[in-house]
């Protein structure tokens, strides 16, 4: 594994919260929901520990997906579940399904990472790693508004 796809120690990945990362997309990445990584423009990813190792999702709601799940500060969690404050939508942090919510049925988008010498390496070849912490785009969780159902 690349030195450059080692994001941050495991230790480091919270289970009562998040933390995020910055990636960019660098192969033929779906996109399809808000601007988020259009164009090969930089996205955030919140890392979560589970049970048995790290979750990767990219930090959008499936509700409004202009609407960052974590903020900038780890998003709460609750029994398992990351929640999005602004209407209250549960996702599950091992399976990244939407129990509770508008959105419910849903699912985060997923980024592959593994744990390798007590670090966390991005494991997806579509993404890049740049960075810890948050984008520098204001507009970090994508531009347009499309909603569960796509409207
Ligand atoms: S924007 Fe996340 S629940 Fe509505």
């Amino acid at each position: 594994m690349d030195e450059d796809r080692r994001m941050l120690p495991a230790a480091d990945v919270p289970r009562d919260g998040t933390v995020l990362v910055t990636l960019r997309p660098v192969g033929d990445v779906e996109t399809g929901t808000g601007d988020q990584g259009g164009d090969g423009e930089e996205l955030e990813a919140m890392l979560i520990e589970l049970a048995d190792g790290i979750a990767c999702y990219r930090n959008y709601c499936q509700h409004w997906t202009d609407v960052r799940i974590d903020r900038g500060n780890g998003a709460t969690v609750r029994n398992g579940e990351i929640v999005c404050e602004k209407h209250g939508a549960y996702f599950a942090s091992d399976t990244g399904v939407c129990s509770f919510g508008p959105c419910e049925g849903s699912v985060l988008d997923a980024i592959d990472v593994a744990v390798r010498d007590g670090h966390v390496v991005l494991a997806d070849p579509d993404y890049a790693f740049e960075r810890l912490g948050p984008t520098e785009r204001p507009d970090a969780a994508g531009g347009s508004r499309i909603d569960f159902t796509g409207s």
